[in-house]
């Protein structure tokens, strides 16, 4: 599960491949009916659509409010949003996060966009479930710094916040409940109506001639073998740096470039990251655990080379990027201009 070798990626490709050359261009013309194409396109794609989100009740509407509150921190000036913009891409555009009285963070802040899809949290995966994640940054004292005792008092003092747990939960201000209404806020984050979403869903103008391209090529030369299912990526770990050694040539590194082995001290696991979801990634700059690539072009070029050992031409690196320009949410993409 850890460090494939070149040969093991080859042979995880080739289901991709073969899939992709029984589109041969001299088809003939399909007439059938159109829910039925976007069926089968569904069943033969390796990335799917977003599900549909939850409905927002009483326990996701208090989760929205804790994620927003800035007194969640020991000297009320940080909160979740502080660092996850949900109006930013759900990062914060930092290479590493800036948590209360201005301590600078190890690591990148991923999005909480469609996080609650990712099979297990952080980069290193250190988190299950987002419940456990979301006691983390509470206490970290590079983050919010705070202790979970403390959060529940201030909250439970607090005539509005008392009414609003009563009314999600039977038992009220807990800290287990602090943390369910913000993972079950979470959950309801999920960026749906990407034009590639539409595209699987059967519109088929909804992809453009560069990002048709692009995801052709982003299954060709290899990518789709990480980064795929519904969050284009959050469904394994891999070695950053399986062609070619990333570290190596980054020189000084961090206990966080360790990444998985931190977590589990196993030698394999040394600079094995939870592969990244690539939804909304137009939007969360910059890139990599280490916040290292500024642009989204520079990524795609670094995976190339540690990931896959080649070097990718201009065009088709644009290329590349327009298909994972596709990968917005229609309520991402507003926010952001907005
Ligand atoms: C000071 C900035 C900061 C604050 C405040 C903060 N986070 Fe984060 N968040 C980060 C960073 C940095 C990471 C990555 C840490 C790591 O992987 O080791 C992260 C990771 C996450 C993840 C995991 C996402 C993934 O794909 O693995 C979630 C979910 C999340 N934060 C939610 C929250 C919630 C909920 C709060 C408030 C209780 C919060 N964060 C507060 C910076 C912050
Ligand atoms: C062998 C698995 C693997 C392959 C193949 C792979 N990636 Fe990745 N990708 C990763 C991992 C692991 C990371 C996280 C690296 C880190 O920061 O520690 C990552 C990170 C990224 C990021 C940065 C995301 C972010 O939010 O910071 C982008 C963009 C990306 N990959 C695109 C691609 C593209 C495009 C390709 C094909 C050219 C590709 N990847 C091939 C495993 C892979």
């Amino acid at each position: 599960m850890t460090r494939p070798k070149a040969s093991a990626l080859v042979l995880a490709l080739l289901p991709f491949l073969t899939a992709s050359c029984e589109e041969g261009p001299a088809r003939p013309k399909d007439s059938r009916p159109a829910a039925t194409k976007a069926q089968q396109r569904l069943s033969r794609e390796p990335i799917q659509p977003l599900p549909e989100p939850p409905r927002e009740g009483a326990v996701e509407r208090l989760g929205r409010k804790l994620f927003h509150e800035k007194r969640l921190s020991s000297d009320g000036s940080v909160a979740c949003s502080t660092c996850h913009d949900l109006e930013r891409g759900g990062d914060d555009g930092r290479r590493t996060s800036v948590g209360v009285q201005g301590r600078v963070g190890g690591v990148n802040a991923p999005t909480v966009y469609n996080a609650s899809l990712n099979f297990a949290q952080f980069w290193d995966g250190r988190a299950a479930t987002l419940e456990e994640q979301a006691k983390g940054p509470l206490t970290n004292p590079l983050e919010m710094n705070t202790k979970l005792p403390d959060v529940v008092k201030k909250l439970a003092a607090d005539p509005e916040y008392a009414a609003a747990f009563r009314e999600a939960f039977p038992d009220g201000v807990t800290e287990d409940n602090v943390a369910r209404a913000i993972a079950a806020f979470e959950r309801t984050l999920l960026s749906t109506q990407s034009p590639f979403d539409r595209w699987l869903q059967g519109d088929a103008g909804a992809l453009g001639t560069a990002e048709l391209t692009g995801y052709e090529l982003f299954k060709s030369v290899g990518c789709i073998a990480c980064h795929q299912g519904r969050n284009v990526g959050g469904n394994m770990f891999q070695r950053f740096g399986v062609l070619s050694d990333y570290f190596k040539d980054k020189g000084k590194l961090t206990e966080a470039d360790y990444g998985r082995f931190n977590v589990t001290k196993n030698e394999a696991d040394r600079f094995v990251f939870r592969v990244p979801s690539l939804r909304n990634v137009e939007h969360t700059a910059p890139y990599f655990h280490d916040g290292s690539a500024e642009t989204l072009e520079q990524a795609v070029q670094v995976m190339a080379k540690y990931q896959l050992g080649r070097e990718l031409g201009g065009t088709e690196v644009s290329s590349i990027v327009a298909f994972l320009r596709s990968l917005s949410g229609a309520s991402v993409a507003r926010a952001e201009k907005g």
